[in-house]
């Protein structure tokens, strides 16, 4: 062996990886600065718990390459991290090809528009901005001139081409902006001329600079936006900003994270801090549960189920999470749950059911049959309603339930079957539904595995097939 080979077989010897280091690079220098912060303090708070464990930071910049020296600077180290976490989309996609030549497990938090070329690797927390958009394009359906302005990133160009292809004949402009800019006039009065009655905005933390802007231009249109637009900038400028509606993920709100953050750093997390703190939790668990090369990591995720402070989280064999969204909307200086989801759900879901049967020639016993088969459910009603915090149920009015979101109770009676006895509240909305045929209520009831008693609120409307009546009811948690 010659002396160039022993020096660097030498290195390879001293190049072991830190198995307790984990190194986070996130955007801090960059036009997303509130939201590298929000995710180091998130990171920095899981890590109270884990002082075995440490964490270097590593600043992205504002683009992918500076992600790439960044993690280059972590390889030269000595001992290299056994595992990195980043963030931002553009960030995922650059190092996971390099994380994964070098064998280093990756985690990838806010990045909705990710391709894996290397399997069995990543693990992503963001749900892919393919499923987010087929929910917010639920909302979007109602309006005829569709404006998008989006962040100049492979976020918003990723997101602006799905809108586009989905909308093709109502998007009346598209401009892209520069996420450091802070005067957006002169985009937002081409945006104007082109009359649109909602503005997609795929922003993160200059969305309320933007709404702000475009209302003192004149621009009446519905303000439209998606997961990275929730910052507190924008309760600042709620003046402006009230009204937008936008994509969201569902979150355990009553997760200790939640208030202990909010008690530390005087105000609630967003999306970004709970999916950080999740993803630092996770990893140290999966290290205690397994090895730590990127495989047994890897392994340790897919096809599980984790719960953290996003709530239940589920994890394909790709490594993508999965997890309920919602809309949320701003009203009166406050980020709330939309309110008006459940109601459109419903009819949604209703329409669609009326119109697979109108174009059936069914008689009475396939209509029931077909309505109880779940593929039906997969086919009609599901593309409507997939990922929101929703459950439905179809009854006919003598109390029998023939579709139910938990197929195990498909056929019983609410009325005569013992695991409803003693739900009383349950039996009176039932009672209620039998004899109205639309109408709302409250009533406590196991969840969806039947495993606790949770307080639900339902809405229900009626379908009248060949003749026949249903009860379709569409079900939440009350403190959702
Ligand atoms: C994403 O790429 O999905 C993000 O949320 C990035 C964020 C920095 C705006």
């Amino acid at each position: 062996m010659g002396l160039i080979a022993i020096i660097t077989s030498m290195n390879a010897i001293e190049k072991t990886k830190d198995n307790k280091l984990i190194a986070v690079i996130l955007p801090f220098t960059s036009a997303f600065k509130g939201i590298a912060d929000e995710q180091k303090e998130a990171i920095d708070l899981a890590m109270l718990d884990f002082t075995d464990y440490s964490v270097i930071y590593k600043d992205s910049k504002s683009d992918a390459a500076g992600a790439v020296t960044a993690f280059n600077e972590l390889l030269a180290m000595d001992k290299p991290p056994f595992a990195v976490i980043s963030c931002a989309s553009w960030v995922a996609t650059a190092l996971h090809p390099l994380a994964a030549e070098a064998d280093i497990f990756h985690i990838v938090i806010a990045s909705a528009d990710f391709k894996r070329p290397v399997p069995k690797h990543t693990i992503r927390f963001t749900i892919d901005a393919s499923q987010e958009e087929k929910q917010l394009s639920n909302y979007l359906n109602k309006f005829k001139r569709i404006a998008i302005y989006n962040m100049d990133n492979s976020y918003g160009n990723g997101w602006k081409k799905t809108i586009e292809n989905n909308f093709k004949d109502r998007i009346v402009e598209v401009i892209a902006y520069d996420p450091k800019n802070k005067d957006f006039t002169n985009d937002l009065k081409i945006l104007k001329d082109a009359d649109p009655d909602a503005l997609v905005l795929l922003s993160a933390g200059n969305g309320a600079l933007i709404a702000k802007q475009a209302r003192q231009l004149g621009i009446t249109a519905q303000f439209v936006g998606t997961r990275p637009i929730e910052r507190p900038e924008l309760l600042v400028e709620s003046e402006y900003t009230n009204g937008l509606v936008f994509t969201y993920p569902t979150y355990n709100e009553h997760h200790p994270m939640i208030a202990l953050f909010t008690k530390n750093y005087g105000n609630a997390p967003t999306i970004f801090g709970v999916e950080a703190y999740d993803s630092i939790t996770s990893l140290i668990t999966a290290t205690k549960a397994s090895n730590l090369s990127a495989e047994a990591l890897f392994d340790w995720y897919s096809g599980t189920t984790y719960t953290g402070a996003l709530g239940e989280i589920h994890f394909d064999n790709i490594g993508d999470a999965h997890y309920p969204y919602m809309y949320k909307e701003i009203y009166k200086g406050k980020f709330i749950t939309a309110p008006f989801q459940y109601e459109m759900l419903l009819n949604d879901a209703k329409l669609v059911i009326v119109k697979a049967f109108n174009q059936l020639e069914n008689n009475d016993m396939q209509l029931e049959e077909s309505l109880s088969d779940s593929d039906f459910y997969g086919k009609i009603i599901s593309r409507k309603v997939t990922n929101f915090p929703i459950e439905m149920w179809i009854m006919k009015q003598d109390g029998t339930i023939i579709y139910d979101d938990n197929r195990s109770e498909i056929g019983l009676n609410i009325f005569t079957d013992e695991i409803y006895a003693a739900y009383h509240s349950l039996l009176e909305v039932a009672r209620k539904m039998s004899s109205t045929n639309n109408g709302k209520g409250e009533y406590t009831f196991l969840d969806i595995k039947m495993k606790k008693n949770v307080t639900k609120k339902i809405i229900w409307t009626s379908i009248n097939l060949n003749g026949n009546e249903f009860r379709l009811a569409l079900t939440h948690l009350k403190d959702l």
